[in-house]
């Protein structure tokens, strides 16, 4: 059986639809779940959707995804411009790995510009809002079926 796309969310995005509005979009979790889902079922896969505040379950979570999962798509939020120790969670999953992010975080403060996670992806979508989301489902599924492609 196929594994599912874990997709990972860090802090405070438990707010969306709420939250910064003009900056993340109206877009609630929810709604990212029910729509990543729509579109990795398209594809054959199924996905696990889960946020947390803390930067350890996040880590839990990604250990957990190098058996369980077929490939991890990572919004971290904050911790992305903080967090190695989602960095190394990161790189020693060996698989494909997704960063995305609503807002163009290059745009905006100087602080965001930078983040540890995509020394770890394999791609990174940015400042697409909800959208980047399905984008990001599409390249995790486009890079295990590549990888598939390669090992047989
Ligand atoms: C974010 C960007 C981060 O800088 C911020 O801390 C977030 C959300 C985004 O999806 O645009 O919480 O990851």
């Amino acid at each position: 059986m196929t594994k599912p796309i874990y997709i990972l969310n860090g802090p405070n995005l438990n707010l969306l639809g709420t939250r910064q509005t003009h900056i993340y979009g109206a877009a609630t979790l929810a709604d990212l779940d029910k729509r990543t889902a729509e579109r990795a079922g398209k594809a054959g896969f199924s996905t696990v959707f889960r946020q947390s505040n803390r930067e350890g379950e996040l880590v839990d979570w990604i250990q957990e995804a190098r058996e369980a999962a077929s490939a991890v798509i990572v919004n971290a939020a904050a911790y992305s411009h903080t967090s190695v120790a989602i960095l190394d969670a990161l790189l020693a999953v060996d698989l494909p790995v997704v960063e995305v992010h609503l807002s163009n975080i290059h745009r905006r403060e100087t602080f965001r510009h930078h983040s540890y996670v995509s020394a770890a992806a394999d791609g990174v979508i940015v400042g697409l809002g909800a959208q980047g989301y399905e984008l990001a489902v599409d390249a995790a599924v486009a890079l295990v079926q590549s990888r598939a492609t390669k090992a047989s």
